[in-house]
């Protein structure tokens, strides 16, 4: 079936002899590793803390947050995200979190980040990856700060069973946010959407529907080992053919970009069978099942200013403490383009002796 076979990935990435460090003579560098990826999408968590506790992310009680002296102020977040820009090729900046909205300055942090021209001459593209809460009160400051995209994460739109997923009693807050964004014209309005078994299955087909009617985006995401250990068993995940199966059953779907590119989502064009007028987008992403790692073009900056190369990297990069000792800019490029070369070929969820990250998903940035 075409829709199975569009979720087949490509290759994984072999050694690449062309892949190299150097520094051209602008000084500029790209953020290359032994594969040839080229990162050029940057991830930069604001916060480590949130206002929801999905029991996939967080434990009720919340984590233990990185006290403040640890944590990168506007100053330095500003001066990391112009090197990258500047220095390392990259050319997008995703604001996440835990929840990026409860950063204080977050628009000027935009703002300062929308001035910022790529290797291209082009202005950065800016994105925020958000829970919603409190995202239409500011939806149009944060605009005309120069923000291009948000992804707003919604699981369900059963309101029990938000409050039994997120243990906080918020759902018309998101609901009203993601008409705001859709009102504000930022297009597309992305949402995600975790699919966890016997939790929120019953709601593949009902956000679908809810997101085609208001013109959003919906991505269903595998979920991955991330959240509170011994949750996650990758026997009993929902998978990316079990969510097309899911949504077959209401929608025509048929594949609406191929390739995918550095894209993670596979993109399908829905038609509502119940009510034909309504049609739009869908996406899975489907991490686990047919990980996209080969075309990975992320690099991550965690709120206390450590460079990642991967979500599920087991070592990482601090910059900060160089940077509060008096790193020049020249030497954090270095330091950075030195993490990203490490970058391993794939995540490896499924090898023997796979190990979670220390770091839980709010303190890397999603
Ligand atoms: N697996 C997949 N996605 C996750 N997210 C958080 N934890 C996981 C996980 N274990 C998602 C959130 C949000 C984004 C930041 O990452 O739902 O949409
Ligand atoms: Fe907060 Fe996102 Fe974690 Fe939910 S998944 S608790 S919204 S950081």
């Amino acid at each position: 079936m075409t829709t199975r076979l569009y979720l087949q990935p490509g290759p994984y990435q072999q050694p690449k002899e062309t892949a190299s460090q150097s520094v051209k003579p602008d000084g500029t560098r790209e953020l290359v590793d032994r594969y040839g990826r080229v990162a050029r999408d940057l991830r930069v968590s604001l916060t480590d803390r949130c206002n929801l506790r999905c029991t996939y992310c967080m434990p009720a009680e919340g984590l233990e947050w990185l006290p403040t002296e640890q944590s990168l102020d506007d100053e330095e977040i500003n001066r990391l995200i112009r090197i990258a820009v500047e220095k390392l090729g990259i050319r997008q900046i995703r604001f996440t979190g835990g929840e990026p909205l409860l950063r204080k300055n977050l628009e000027s942090i935009i703002e300062a980040t929308s001035r910022l021209r790529t290797d291209e001459g082009e202005s950065v593209r800016t994105a925020l990856t958000t829970n919603g809460l409190g995202l239409d009160r500011r939806i149009d400051a944060l605009k005309k700060a120069g923000l291009h995209r948000v992804n707003i994460s919604l699981d369900t739109i059963d309101a029990e069973r938000y409050v039994a997923l997120t243990r906080r009693d918020r759902l018309a807050g998101v609901l009203s946010s993601i008409e705001a964004a859709v009102a504000a014209g930022l297009d597309p309005v992305k949402i995600n959407a975790v699919v966890m078994p016997g939790v929120n299955e019953v709601d593949i087909v009902p956000l679908a529907a809810f997101c085609l009617e208001r013109g959003a985006q919906l991505r269903f995401i595998e979920q991955m080992p991330l959240g509170p250990r011994d949750q996650w068993k990758r026997t009993d995940m929902v998978t990316a053919a079990q969510i097309l199966e899911r949504l077959e059953e209401r929608f025509d779907l048929t594949p609406a970009r191929e390739p995918r590119g550095a894209a993670p989502a596979a993109l399908w064009n829905a038609t509502d069978r119940e009510d034909p007028q309504i049609t739009g987008t869908l996406g899975i992403i489907a991490s686990v099942t047919h990980p996209f790692c080969g075309d990975c073009d992320r690099s991550r900056l965690t709120s206390d200013g450590t460079i990642r190369n991967c979500l599920f990297a087991r070592t990482e990069t601090p910059l900060r403490d160089l940077m509060r000792a008096g790193a020049s800019d020249d030497e954090l490029a270095a330091a950075w383009a030195g993490a990203m070369w490490e970058k391993k070929p794939g995540h490896g969820i499924d090898d023997e002796g796979f190990l979670q990250p220390d770091r839980p998903m709010s303190a890397i940035g999603g």
